[in-house]
């Protein structure tokens, strides 16, 4: 059992205080913006149907395997995420160096961690908005009482192109984040997981329910399950490959550094089991919850960022107690992107601490101040900076401001490159030896995920890669 320490205490190592707790903090990591945001908004852009029925293979067959191998890493190293790699490695008889695939992983969750941010500021403003707006309308009157349609979708352009605003409530999603995080491991991280997250599922279930009866929900299952092989491109492989991975955190290190928390009775394959099958149904049912209103209102769906944030709030407007709901709903929202904030900023901060000896303070006051400089970049870049495309030489990031440059250098780049090198490592490097002991997975399975590992995963994500971006 990993000894479960209180925060600041040095010496023993931090560790998750039940399985429970594991799996929770992990569900906690993979469920956030990532499914209610940007699974939306990329299934939108991307067609619908091929794009969904793609990334959910991917899910299954690339997302699960890889998840088993980020897991089992960070548990047989018990260790920052570079230092896991090293030690595999080193054990295998192998080169030190693979320790660069997780410091690409830190690098990255990092760059997540400086626009997450940015995006966890605008749920704050919609909190913020739907609570004045509770306070006009009571608790048993629609949102925005008296607001049309145009003014409420009005709303969401007017904030994101507002800098002192957008920087501001980056600054407080940031600093929330480093609340929870400077209080280490079962002290901070584990507690907003285990209360928040089944707070979360009942909120979302509850809300979708209720929407099926009101919205156009046939419409929705047709556009979201229709599959066309004709819409399936290399680019939407690559944006479907690559929202697998952002929403399951792998490629960042993330889950290695989660797993170096879990006790050795843990079976990790099962838990990664249930981390897929919670993140990809909260996916869906976002996507069974916004859509029906999109297309109820005769909206086009590929609304991008803004069918979160400009059609939702249309739903609340129509319904008796909208205004009430509305919180609850932006709240919970809230709530899931502070559980993914929280893993993002624990990677690089446990890297810092691991390497510079320092507390888990300091570093995680480094990290936030870091993430608080590039954030601002992002938070400006749909406003004053949006005539600046860092990247917009380069073909895949054309017309890009900082958020989205972010983002597209992420997802569709190292995120799925971590991956790819993951497996090459988990497969064919590490002994197996090693990896037999920690992986929880016998007879038929074992041979499954290895042929994945080694084969399926390596091959499948070279090849989206290269096509995705040079086809
Ligand atoms: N998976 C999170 C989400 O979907 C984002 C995230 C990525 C969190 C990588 C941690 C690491 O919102």
């Amino acid at each position: 059992m990993v000894a479960s320490t209180s925060p600041g205490s040095s010496g023993e190592r931090e560790g998750w205080s039940s399985r429970t707790a594991f799996i929770l903090a992990a569900i906690g990591s993979a469920v956030g913006l990532g499914n209610l945001v940007r699974f939306p908004a990329e299934a939108g852009a991307n067609g619908g149907g091929a794009f969904v029925l793609f990334y959910i293979l991917c899910i299954v067959l690339i997302g699960l395997p890889v998840l088993l191998s980020e897991t089992l890493i960070g548990r047989h190293g018990q260790a920052a995420a570079p230092e896991s790699y090293r030690k595999m490695a080193l054990e295998s008889g192998a080169s030190k160096q693979w320790e660069f695939v997780a410091s690409l992983g830190v690098l990255s969750a990092f760059l997540v961690l400086s626009f997450y941010c940015v995006l966890g500021g605008w749920v704050l403003y919609y909190v913020g908005t739907f609570a004045a707006d509770l306070v006009s309308s009571g608790v048993t009157g629609p949102a925005f009482a008296g607001s049309s349609f145009e003014q409420v979708e009005a709303l969401f352009p007017a904030m994101i192109s507002n800098g002192p605003v957008t920087v501001a409530l980056n600054i407080g999603f940031l600093l929330i984040t480093l609340y929870f995080v400077s209080r280490g491991v079962s002290g901070g991280i584990e507690k907003v997981a285990v209360y928040l997250m089944p707070i979360f599922f009942i909120l979302l279930v509850a809300i979708t329910v209720y929407g099926a009866f009101g919205g156009a929900m046939g419409e929705t299952v047709s556009y979201l399950f229709t599959f066309e092989p004709a819409k399936l491109s290399a680019d939407v492989m690559l944006a479907a490959i690559g929202q697998a991975f952002f929403s399951l955190s792998l490629g960042v290190a993330g889950m290695v550094t989660y797993g170096a928390y879990v006790s050795r009775e843990t079976n990790l394959a099962k838990t990664s089991g249930i981390i897929v099958a919670a993140d990809t149904s909260v996916a869906l049912i976002a996507g069974l919850c916004i859509f029906p209103i999109v297309f109820a209102a005769g909206l086009a769906p590929n609304g991008g960022l803004g069918l979160m944030f400009q059609t939702l709030p249309h739903a609340f407007q129509d319904i008796p107690g909208g205004a009430l709901i509305g919180l609850a709903f932006f709240v919970m929202v809230a709530f899931a992107a502070l559980t993914s904030s929280v893993a993002l900023m624990e990677v690089p901060s446990a890297w810092v601490i691991d390497r510079f000896k320092v507390s888990r303070l300091v570093a995680t006051l480094l990290v936030t101040a870091g993430a608080l400089v590039l954030g601002a970049l992002s938070a400006l870049s749909m406003g004053a900076l949006s005539g600046w495309h860092p990247l917009g030489f380069i073909p895949l990031f054309e017309g890009q401001g900082m958020l989205d440059t972010l983002d597209t250098l992420t997802g569709k780049l190292t995120l799925p490159i971590g991956a790819l090198l993951t497996s090459i490592f988990v497969g064919w490097i590490a002994e197996k030896r090693l990896i037999d002991s920690e992986n929880g997975l016998e007879g038929g399975l074992h041979r499954l995920w290895l042929f994945l590992v080694r084969w399926l995963c390596p091959i499948a994500l070279a090849a989206i890669l290269i096509f995705g971006i040079f086809g």
